[in-house]
């Protein structure tokens, strides 16, 4: 265990004092005086391509962040992590995300036995499964095809599918249509229920506990919603469950027989990989699933294989810390300029936000520094007409990460060359800003009086010396949609190491679904102890006279 304090290390010191140098210097001087930057901050890995060039460093910056890597233990953990030790320290559990994209079927160990075996035979299973389904072979109770698939779950058994399967719309069967119930919401359950056929609907109940009150409501409600229209009998041709929990799935009558299982090595935000993926396979077909894990595979070997100088996660995720810890900068965006890829940034919310918004570092002391940064995002260029002023001309820096694929899956006239040019004029935009002079310059050639000018050349201009990433690949397809999220998975597990806290527990979820309980039964009636503060006290009496 990493027990020194990560502030307290040599190249902490160092950045904090590289800091001050680097914090007025101005990346476009930087452009202009080094011909060779966008190459130098720049990796290539297959299809994907990383220009980190438009960033507040030199190559020292680089070499203290990753001294500072290093001197976090980051090889060691990177090793701990693939080799299955338990480096969720909190719930003494493995972190075996890879494992489940591990094509070369070498073997990994926990507690000495080789977990391969048992993830290999539920791919089977789920390759069967979703051929049995595509090709109409796994029929529903009246004998008609299943072509309603609808995923119901929630956190991490909704967004990875959900991102997924919108990310690869583009190879779903032609027949078949997937639906996502996450919210406790009725209204989420009725809207889906309005628009599908009980004949033909296939529920996928995704929970790795099966005991998420979102989760079973909502598969309850689908149950009885089945059940009413086609009886008890049509339920095992109708459920399937995708859990950690065989008991509780029985509990809730679904045959284990139809159930596919996942570990408790699987944490739910990194459990797409596992069974919980089965609607992108079934949706998009068992092989373009495994080029999704064949992708995420390569940034795996990637990730294990290559020195901190050359690794796209670490690098990212070091940068991430350049910002967050010493410029005191602890937001970010992700924006892809591709419209499949929209639900991207929510995946990353969870991701990012659950794994790495901890105030305890695994040593049981609070931390003395920030952590996980708030991650926000949207698709580009609609984002540009929303929050993009405040990216430009806020009092905040918000470091950027462009996603953006050379070729559309919609090559419409000249839509994606539009695209492009905007996604790659923020990038510089960004950097460069516009001087006020300059301002000054364009509003005088503009005819403007010289009174206008001056008032109007400040809110022309734009500081600019704003950072972003600019991630290209050629095109998005299940393997390059793998190597994505795997990137982001790695760069969010560097982070954690660095700063020594434990990414995969989520304890800072319990206290609102504890309080919630109790709000319950005072909203239902069933109990008149009031013991919440007066605000809480009074809006639930409000909202029990309004419901009345
Ligand atoms: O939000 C808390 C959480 O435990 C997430 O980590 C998880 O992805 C989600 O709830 C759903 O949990 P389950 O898959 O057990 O229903």
């Amino acid at each position: 265990m990493f027990e020194k304090t990560v502030n307290k290390t040599k190249a902490w010191k160092k950045l904090e004092n590289h800091y001050k140098h680097l914090r007025k210097v101005e990346m476009k001087d930087m452009f202009a005086f080094d011909e060779d930057r966008a190459k130098k901050f720049s990796i290539n890995l297959e299809q994907m391509y990383l220009d980190y060039s438009k960033n507040r460093i030199n190559e020292r910056t680089m070499k203290l962040l990753m001294a500072l890597a290093r001197e976090s233990g980051l090889e060691e953990k990177i090793k701990a992590m693939f080799a299955g030790e338990k480096i969720n320290v909190t719930e003494k559990r493995a972190v075996l995300h890879v494992a489940l994209r591990n094509r070369s079927n070498k073997p990994i160990l926990v507690d000495g036995k080789n977990v391969m075996p048992q993830v290999n035979d539920v791919l089977a299973k789920m390759k069967k499964f979703s051929d049995a389904v595509r090709f109409g072979e796994f029929k529903g109770y009246t004998g008609k095809k299943l072509t309603n698939i609808v995923n119901i779950g929630i956190g991490g058994s909704d967004l990875g599918p959900f991102m997924a399967c919108e990310a690869l719309r583009k190879y779903w069967a032609k027949d078949i249509n997937c639906y996502f119930i996450s919210n406790i919401d009725g209204t989420a359950c009725a809207e889906v229920l309005n628009k599908i056929d009980p004949e033909t609907t296939l529920f996928i109940v995704a929970s790795k506990t099966f005991t998420t009150i979102e989760t079973l409501t909502n598969a309850r409600t689908c149950r009885k919603w089945l059940v009413d229209a086609l009886g008890e009998h049509a339920v095992a041709k109708h459920f399937v469950a995708l859990s950690t929990n065989t008991q509780e799935v029985e509990k809730f009558g679904i045959n284990p027989e139809n159930m596919f299982e996942f570990w408790d090595f699987v944490g739910g935000r990194y459990s797409m990989w596992s069974a919980i993926g089965l609607i992108i396979a079934i949706a998009v077909g068992f092989e373009n699933f495994e080029r999704m894990l064949e992708g995420a595979n390569a940034m795996d070997q990637h990730f294990y294989n290559t020195d901190l100088e050359h690794n796209i996660p670490v690098i990212l995720a070091m940068l991430g810390i350049w910002y967050n810890n010493f410029f005191g900068v602890h937001r970010y965006s992700v924006i892809p300029y591709d419209q499949y890829l929209q639900y991207v940034p929510m995946y990353l919310q969870q991701l990012d936000m659950e794994s790495n918004g901890k105030f305890v570092a695994v040593n049981g002391e609070y931390v003395k520094y920030a952590t996980g940064p708030v991650l926000f995002g949207g698709a580009g260029t609609n984002v540009q007409h929303s929050f993009y002023q405040l990216i430009h001309q806020g009092t905040e820096i918000v470091p950027m990460d462009f996603i953006i694929p050379a070729i559309s899956h919609n090559e419409i006239g000249e839509h994606h060359e539009i695209l492009v040019a905007n996604v790659l004029a923020q990038g510089e935009a960004l950097m460069r800003g516009k001087t006020v002079k300059e301002a000054a310059e364009e509003l005088k050639k503009a005819g403007k009086s010289r009174e206008e000018i001056n008032y109007l050349k400040k809110f022309k201009s734009f500081e600019g010396n704003r950072p972003s990433n600019t991630i290209v690949f050629k095109k998005i397809d299940p393997y390059t949609l793998g190597m994505l999220i795997a990137m982001y998975e790695h760069k969010v597990f560097v982070q954690g190491v660095v700063w020594n806290i434990n990414s995969f527990d989520q304890y800072g979820v319990e206290l609102g679904k504890q309080m919630a309980l109790s709000i319950l039964p005072e909203l239902q009636n069933n109990s008149s102890e009031n013991k919440h503060d007066a605000s809480t006290g009074s809006l639930i009496e409000l909202i029990k006279r309004l419901r009345k």
